[in-house]
């Protein structure tokens, strides 16, 4: 079969391995000479990848990150790199519009109401085309490949039909919503389809799983047995698909390295001196997004204060909100709200020493954040749905010490893994109330049992090996096709 061209300075047809994600593993800077480079982007899933894309002359699709630049291939730390250049409304149509503003809310249980257009969806389909062709004109016969998340959830099915000798996974980082929710979709029939081009289709948790299967059976009409899924193929037989729960993780071993650095150490000493050394220290770290309940944590907290249960002489709440997708309005009315919240509560409480909460719309490198890690008593990660939320992982890493206390919702998939964390539901704010002060007044003994619990799932499922996991997963679905294509032959 001819293979489509391959975009210009790419390599053709030579790599093993090739991931395709919405966002390229590197950022562009400007270094000190005023010359423009590229640094690793912060990510787990570029760390966890590096040594697997250097074995198998790995090759990354993706956006450059910024709009209307065209950038030829390039060699990156071992890893060949393609980028898909996207124009400013191509960016305002797939990515704002159809990725940021219909999946990601869709998705997140509704938190925010999706916007159902079809200008966005037909851009979608035009861009995912994109970077299906960018990945069928570098993947070498029989590659892998490995596509990401809901940005590019069409690829699958258009890289199959493109490449059929290719093994394909798709992971899914977000949550998938329950079938009520999710038959909103205008076009849900397109999207399961292009799910289904994969040999194995990855969720975070076992409900995800669940929840795709379920839709599958109610749109398309395939049987589902356990995790398997039977997709007819063109010519009347049919494949397994198989759809199952991988956890994501993090690179933990970083952590700890970070955490045990004595100048990052004098840091978290430094911060807890410039927040006046109150008695605990809470701390929220988020992308400032609606799915994070960073207004519900912000109520249960200036009730707290309103009750008089916490002082701002004793207790500090560092919220740090990096900034996230803020051309899009649900965003842009969030940070009002959160801003005016945050400002009528220090208003009220903060005195001429102490405040009641540090508001950082910022992000700062991860040597500060493993600082802020250490220096914070709590750690509130609320959200009100989160396909994993890694946060809750970096916390557990950083602290070598076996202190402190996690505040874990239930609706982050990292509560199926961390049953040791303080649960709470973000909606019952009495609930979340208690919790925190629960968190604030739990002694020595039970936080050390508690974070050591923690730590060993943390340590133990770390990154690499969820890619690990996942990429066997990919190559029994590999044998189990050539072992089949071997029979139909003898047969
Ligand atoms: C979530 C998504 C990722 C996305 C990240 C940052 O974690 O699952 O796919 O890259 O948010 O969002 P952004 O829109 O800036 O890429």
């Amino acid at each position: 079969m001819p293979l489509p061209p391959p975009p210009s300075g790419a390599r053709v047809n030579q790599a093993d391995l090739v991931v395709v994600a919405n966002r390229l593993p590197v950022d562009r800077v400007v270094d000190a000479s005023g010359e423009e480079t590229w640094r690793r982007s912060p990510g787990g899933l570029v760390t966890a990848l590096e040594p697997v894309m250097r074995r198998a002359d790995g090759a990354w699709i993706g956006w450059p990150g910024q709009p209307d630049i065209e950038v030829e291939p390039f060699e990156f730390e071992g890893t060949h790199l393609v980028p898909v250049s996207l124009s400013s409304e191509e960016i305002e149509k797939y990515y704002e519009g159809m990725s940021n503003d219909t999946f990601w809310p869709l998705y997140h249980d509704v938190i925010a109401e999706p916007r159902y257009r079809r200008v966005w969806w037909d851009t979608y389909e035009r861009v995912n085309r994109r970077f299906a062709d960018a990945a069928a004109a570098v993947a070498a016969e029989g590659a892998t490949v490995w596509v990401q998340d809901y940005q590019l959830q069409l690829v699958p099915r258009m890289l199959r039909e493109a490449r059929p000798d290719l093994t394909i996974g798709y992971f899914h980082h977000i949550p998938f919503p329950a079938y009520g929710l999710y038959s909103q979709l205008p076009w849900r029939r397109q999207v399961l389809e292009g799910l289904l081009g994969a040999d194995v289709i990855g969720f975070q948790r076992v409900a995800d799983a669940g929840n795709f299967a379920r839709a599958v059976r109610r749109v398309l009409r395939f049987d589902t047995k356990a995790t398997g899924i039977s997709v007819p193929n063109p010519d009347g037989s049919t494949r397994t698909a198989l759809a199952k729960a991988f956890p994501i993780s993090i690179d933990a071993a970083s952590y700890v390295e970070l955490a045990q650095r004595p100048e990052i150490r004098a840091r978290a000493a430094e911060i807890r001196a410039e927040l006046g050394n109150p008695r605990k220290i809470l701390l929220g770290v988020d992308r400032l997004d609606y799915t994070k309940g960073i207004r519900h944590r912000l109520k249960a907290f200036g009730e707290l204060l309103a009750d008089g249960r916490v002082s701002v002489d004793d207790v500090t709440l560092v919220q740090v909100a990096s900034p996230s997708r803020e051309r899009v309005e649900a965003y842009v009315q969030l940070r009002d709200e959160i801003e005016l919240t945050v400002g009528r509560i220090n208003g009220d409480y903060d005195t001429m020493g102490h405040t009641a909460i540090r508001y950082l719309h910022q992000a700062y490198p991860r040597e500060e954040m493993v600082a802020l890690f250490l220096a914070a008593d709590v750690m509130l990660v609320t959200a009100l749905r989160d396909g994993m939320n890694l946060v809750a992982k970096e916390y557990v890493a950083a602290r070598v010490d076996n202190r402190g206390v996690l505040v874990l919702s239930e609706f982050a998939g990292a509560a199926d893994e961390l049953p040791s964390a303080v649960r709470i539901n973000p909606h019952d704010i009495d609930g979340m109330k208690d919790a925190i002060m629960r968190a604030i007044d739990m002694p020595p003994a039970e936080q050390g049992r508690r974070m050591r619990a923690l730590r060993k799932r943390v340590m133990e499922y770390d990154v690499a090996r969820w890619s690990r996991s996942f990429l066997a997963a990919l190559e029994q679905a590999r044998s189990a096709r050539e072992s089949r294509d071997a029979e139909a032959v003898t047969a």
